[in-house]
């Protein structure tokens, strides 16, 4: 029997620009079970980031629910939420959402630091989750002086630095080269597998589909029918 770790229902979400307004998401119905990586993928503009945003506790639907292991996220205050982010989950930016004064070593850190673990704790990890994405040799540098392949690997580093039960990952392979974002998702299945963790992540390359075990595809802010696997 699987577990469901969230459930959406019929979740929309508008934004409201000047006198327009844009449907971001509308009628979205989905699972992620426990120990799954489930993709969403869907062309730019389709939804996927804020759907993502949604379901992390970062933006509250427009309409429609959002439970968290039973527990809907909009009955809980802005603390509760805070927490539960800080503990439970994860998230890879699609904007590397990095700080640039800081090298890539104290960028993990400091996530490391937020997370709870002690000063030396948080360095030994950050060192050994950056040399897993290939950054041994880049940890002393700024983040502004890395390519955008490299800040994404630190953004990788910095999402996966504390153990948590899921983890949302907004296109981790979108500025890598084929092998490189081989790398990275096989990076993503052994975490997975070695810490019992779930994954949500984005794409819209066509080559991440293989590696999911499940796959929703969003178009225009609804579900495709049918195409989930
Ligand atoms: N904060 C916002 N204000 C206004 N429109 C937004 C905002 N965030 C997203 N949108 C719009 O919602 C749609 C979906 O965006 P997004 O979730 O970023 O798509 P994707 O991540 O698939 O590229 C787009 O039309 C985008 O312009
Ligand atoms: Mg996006």
């Amino acid at each position: 029997m699987q577990e469901t770790l969230i459930s959406v229902h019929d979740v929309g979400r508008r934004f409201h620009l000047g006198g327009e307004t844009v449907h971001a998401l509308a009628g979205v119905n989905l699972t992620i079970n426990l120990g799954e990586i489930v993709l969403i993928e869907g062309k730019s503009g389709s939804g996927k980031t804020t759907l993502l945003n949604l379901m992390g506790g970062l933006d509250t639907p427009s309409e429609g629910r959002i439970l968290y292991r039973g527990d809907d996220l909009a009955a809980r205050s802005q603390r509760e939420i805070t927490r539960w982010r800080r503990t439970t989950v994860g998230f890879i930016f699609q904007s590397f959402a990095l700080i640039d004064g800081l090298t890539a070593l104290e960028n993990v850190e400091t996530a490391a630091r937020i997370g709870g673990l002690a000063p030396k704790e948080a360095t030994d990890r950050s060192r050994e989750i950056l040399a897993r994405v290939g950054m041994s040799k880049r940890v002393d540098h700024r983040v502004a002086e890395l390519s955008g392949g490299e800040q994404q690997r630190v953004a990788l580093a910095r999402g996966l630095v504390c153990r948590r039960e899921l983890v949302f990952a907004d296109e981790p392979t979108g500025e890598l080269d084929h092998a490189t974002g081989r790398t990275v998702l096989e990076i993503l299945r052994s975490v997975v597998e070695r810490r019992g963790m779930t994954i949500c992540l984005t794409s819209h390359d066509p080559a991440v589909q293989s590696f999911a075990d499940r796959v929703y595809r969003l178009e225009d802010g609804r579900l495709a029918e049918g195409e989930s696997r």
